[in-house]
């Protein structure tokens, strides 16, 4: 049998209000990633053939995202906010190419997975007109609730509209709807708006579809699969959820983590077998970690790439553009970006390196620094391979130190070093025999303790 073609269209022109915030709605994150994107991963997982986005007027930042996540999504606006049935209709001219199945996702229903947008559609193949994902929230506040009589899918009832009675059913609407391609239009366009709004739910489907003789079904899945998110406190507790599957996958891949509450994901952190990560770890976005490295407690990483068997932290922090080579170690209190760290190169203490390059096996001293910016332009530094950076060392970029150099502790380097060269960037020393005895009984004669350390 033929695949069914299958068109998505993802509700995204809400403005968001109970989020309070200036950001679009579903341009705020989860795990690293746009509520948007998360949407449209899913979909692009599921396999659907086509993708419609549909943004309210103004929102290009928001069709900015769509096109940066899935190229392939037609971004269409709805000009006036008139409720989710009309929003569903501003993307009419690719409801009217008659797909086998329309799915319509709520853009700020992150934590949806492909598998459950692939279950919804079965009604469809097997001759329902619609089909809608319900659950059983801990709160069905703000849910529309579902009307079953004799297991059938009777209505949807807005919270707004509904009386004390229908308050009180548990079973709410998921957000997410498939709709026979067949029948879509008509049942769309027989939307109205009469309710307590003034808007056009998409909810009416349902009555409609039966008002009709089509059938419509609802399919239950966990409240995981569908939290919507209208509030901040929404957003925080999808968070955790998000976290809490990343980190469960994680485990599975066969990544150790010490104590996994504590450690942050990003949805696109990519791990490596044997890796060990410490306790209170945070990952942003872009990072990999390849198999035996250990990230130990307190780090914090973003755009890095960790090779295999490095060792970061604890208390590193490593900002995009890092590559650390094999067996790479980076310190405590190191903070690393823009920089290629070869491997078995070492900066283990208190060190920033910047827009660099460190040849593999070269040890940085503790407390150097890549001095890589003037006020004006960023420079680079270049350290040879086995080049050994003496401590407290500042490297004025742009700067080349040779494969194989030595430079003194304290040195300030600001002309490139040759290979296998000895260079020494600071002041003399000067020794001056007793003067800190003279020192020490000056001071006494102000003071009653000669020997006070503070
Ligand atoms: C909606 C459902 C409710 C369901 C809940 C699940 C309706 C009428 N209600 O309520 O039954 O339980 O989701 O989370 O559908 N949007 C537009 N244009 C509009 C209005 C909304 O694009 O004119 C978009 C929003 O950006 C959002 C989505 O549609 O992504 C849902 O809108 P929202 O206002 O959040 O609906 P809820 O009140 O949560
Ligand atoms: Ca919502």
């Amino acid at each position: 049998m033929q695949a069914r073609s299958c068109l998505a269209i993802v509700l995204a022109a809400g403005e968001g209000t109970r989020m309070r915030s200036a950001v679009p709605k579903v341009l705020h994150a989860v795990a690293g990633r746009s509520l948007l994107a998360h949407v449209l991963t899913a979909i692009a997982e599921a396999g659907i053939t086509a993708t419609a986005v549909v943004v309210g007027p103004g929102q290009e930042a928001v069709a900015a995202e769509a096109q940066r996540v899935l190229p392939s999504a037609e971004c269409f606006v709805q000009r006036t906010r008139r409720g989710t049935a009309d929003a569903v209709l501003a993307a009419k001219s690719a409801i009217e190419r008659q797909p086998d199945d329309i799915l319509i996702v709520y853009g700020d229903t992150p934590l949806i997975r492909a598998a459950t947008l692939t279950r919804l559609r079965a009604p469809l193949a097997a001759g329902a007109a619609v089909a809608v994902l319900a659950f059983r929230p801990a709160d069905a506040a703000g849910y529309g609730r579902l009307i079953v009589a004799d297991d059938k899918l009777i209505a949807i009832r807005e919270e707004a509209d509904a009386n004390a009675s229908e308050r009180t059913i548990g079973l709410c609407n998921g957000g997410i709807m498939a709709l026979s391609g067949a029948q879509a239009l008509a049942i769309l366009e027989r939307i109205g708006d009469r309710n307590r709004k003034g808007e056009f739910y998409l909810t009416d489907a349902v009555e409609i579809a039966r008002s009709l003789k089509l059938d419509a079904v609802a399919i239950e899945v966990e409240e995981d699969d569908v939290r919507g998110i209208n509030t901040k406190s929404q957003l925080a507790e999808a968070e955790a959820v998000a976290q809490q599957r990343l980190r469960k996958a994680a485990l599975d891949l066969g990544v150790t983590f010490v104590a996994p509450e504590t450690v942050f994901l990003c949805a696109d952190t990519k791990f490596g077998k044997d890796v060990v990560v410490e306790p209170y770890v945070v990952f942003g976005e872009k990072v990999t970690v390849e198999d035996d490295a250990v990230i130990r407690s307190f780090s914090h990483l973003v755009g890095a790439h960790v090779g295999k068997g490095a060792s970061v932290g604890p208390f590193a922090r490593l900002r995009p553009g890092t590559r650390l080579g094999a067996g790479a170690r980076i310190g405590n209190f190191v903070e690393v970006k823009e920089a290629v760290i070869e491997a078995g190169a070492k900066a283990n203490h208190l060190s920033y390196i910047g827009d660099a390059f460190v040849g593999a096996n070269a040890n940085v001293g503790a407390g150097t620094i890549t001095c890589n910016y003037d006020g004006r332009d960023k420079h680079r530094t270049t350290i040879g391979k086995d080049a050994f950076i003496g401590s407290n060392s500042a490297l004025v970029a742009p700067v080349e130190i040779g494969a194989g150099a030595y430079i003194g502790s304290g040195s300030v380097i600001t002309r490139d070093v040759p290979a296998d060269a000895l260079a020494l960037g600071r002041g003399r020393q000067v020794i001056k025999q007793g003067v800190a005895t003279r020192l020490r009984g000056l001071k006494s004669l102000g003071k009653n303790k000669s020997h006070s350390r503070d």
